[in-house]
């Protein structure tokens, strides 16, 4: 079984995708495959409605959305973990979610599988569970089964994210959650 874990930061080797990486790799010790998709390595416009996915059709944007769609396809787990921008995740992050809309068009294509979400914020109240239930109502309108840390809602740490330890302990019982279930589902 495959986790694909989603660093919704613009910022190359910032907390969100060393936490990513962190989480991948509890993952990958439990047996699970492992892949990411780095919003800060990816250029994926908004969606424009233009409606053609609807007719069953590709997305006619030319940017980097088709390997996302591919590896989003390709797990049954989705971890996501954004930054705090302004109290809930970031732009680019929603533009990835906006632009999902193919897969739920073309037949809930994302339904079933597992999602978890995290969030890291600059302060230690910023945002961070409004951060994770907006990943979380994404996850549900696509009728993911979504899972939280075993006691609340999924990682919520404050930056620098390596140094919060309360904070990283919910994230690792996240990907510890997820893993449960998709052993469950096995
Ligand atoms: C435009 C912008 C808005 C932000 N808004 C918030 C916020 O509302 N709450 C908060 O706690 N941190 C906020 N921050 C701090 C970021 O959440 C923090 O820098 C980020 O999680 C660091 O992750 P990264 O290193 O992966 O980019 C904001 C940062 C930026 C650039």
């Amino acid at each position: 079984m495959k986790i694909i874990g989603i660093s919704g930061s613009p910022k190359p080797g910032g907390n969100n995708d060393q936490l990513v990486e962190k989480m991948l790799g509890i993952a990958k010790d439990r047996g699970f495959e492992i892949d990411n998709i780095l919003i800060s390595d990816s250029e994926i416009a908004p969606c424009t409605a233009c409606g053609v996915c609807g007719k069953g059709e590709k997305c006619p944007i030319d940017d980097d959305m088709q390997p996302v769609y591919d590896k989003l396809l390709d797990a049954d787990g989705i971890v996501v973990s954004s930054p705090v921008y302004f109290g809930t995740m970031t732009a680019q992050l929603k533009a990835l979610c906006d632009r999902s809309v193919l897969l739920r068009r073309q037949g809930f294509k994302l339904s079933n599988k597992v999602g978890a979400a995290m969030a890291i914020g600059g302060s230690r109240n910023g945002g961070q569970e409004k951060t994770i239930q907006s990943v979380h109502e994404w996850m549900h309108i696509h009728g993911m089964v979504v899972v939280g840390d075993g006691g609340h809602f999924g990682g919520i740490l404050r930056k620098p994210a390596a140094e919060d330890d309360e904070g990283m302990k919910t994230a690792e019982d996240t990907i510890n959650k997820m893993c449960d279930v998709l052993e469950l589902m096995k």
